[in-house]
């Protein structure tokens, strides 16, 4: 079955997307669902919710996201690479896009990126900020990305686009206009490193359409979930260009890795 996303990555891969009504009530549905950002102890949970915890019990909670989300059995989802990345990212101006509650934003921070943890729901920003601020992280801000227009005023030399699982949860038209307005932040040399889910994850699920499949891989409420390959990935950033650092599936194909480099 093509779905309207994939016909848009054959059909319309060169044509320039105007933000329009459609993409708001995106925006819109994606905001709804995502003040529930991931947390490893419990599966999900409501920024709005954490902004009643005291100081401590935040500071506690965060530490045991990060400490179940990077060990034991979730080593092989998201230990190796903070292994791999925070010696990769220090010293590095990097942009996570769609950073939750900063499980990986804040964490590379403390090992010294120069991080910008941009989000597009109010209180996972004011979450990452107040976090930000009791782990005494002068090198770590938050954005808040209220639209497409929104993103001009970010720095224009980032070292490297983080994007871990946020650039798959709208059709790919959306998506393309993102990365587009993302890109003019990123240096000639910098890289774009993204978690995605396989196409194999996609077909093993039940091939279903991405309205549906959304609420299968990240549960109730999820208006959108696609999945991405080299190519389609390609698509989206074009006309950039990257070499490929790395691009690979893991965890049994429940998820991809991209770690391009941007051509001059
Ligand atoms: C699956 S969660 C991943 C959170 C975080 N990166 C992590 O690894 O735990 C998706 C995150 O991306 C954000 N998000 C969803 N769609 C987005 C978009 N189009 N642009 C930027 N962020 C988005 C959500 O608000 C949420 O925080």
């Amino acid at each position: 079955m093509i779905t309207r996303a994939d016909a848009a990555v054959f059909l319309d891969r060169d044509a320039p997307h105007r933000w329009n009504p459609r993409d708001r009530e995106s925006l819109e549905a994606l905001r709804n669902k995502w003040q529930t950002v991931p947390a490893a102890a419990d599966g999900r949970v409501s920024t709005a919710d954490l902004a009643s915890m005291t100081d401590a019990q935040l500071i506690r909670y965060w530490q045991q996201q990060v400490l179940v989300s990077t060990t034991g059995e979730n080593y092989s989802v998201r230990g190796w690479y903070h292994d791999l990345y925070k010696d990769v990212l220090r010293g590095k101006r990097v942009l996570d896009v769609g950073a939750g509650m900063g499980i990986d934003g804040l964490t590379f921070a403390q090992h010294g990126a120069e991080m910008m943890l941009l989000d597009i729901v109010p209180s996972n920003v004011a979450n990452t900020k107040r976090l930000a601020r009791l782990l005494g992280l002068s090198n770590c801000q938050s954005f808040l990305m209220e639209d497409i227009d929104s993103l001009k005023a970010l720095p224009r030399d980032f070292d490297v686009i983080w994007c871990q699982g946020s650039l798959i949860n709208a059709p790919f038209e959306f998506i393309r206009a993102e990365a587009q307005a993302l890109l003019e932040h990123l240096r000639v040399g910098g890289r774009w490193i993204e978690l995605a889910y396989p196409k194999q994850r996609w077909e093993r699920e039940g091939r279903l359409p991405f309205e549906k499949w959304g609420e299968k891989t990240d549960g109730e409420g999820t208006p959108w979930v696609e999945w991405y390959d080299l190519e389609k990935l390609r698509a989206a950033l074009a006309p950039a260009e990257f070499d490929v650092a790395l691009a690979f599936d893991f965890h049994n194909d429940d998820f991809n890795w991209f770690d391009l480099v941007r051509r001059a």
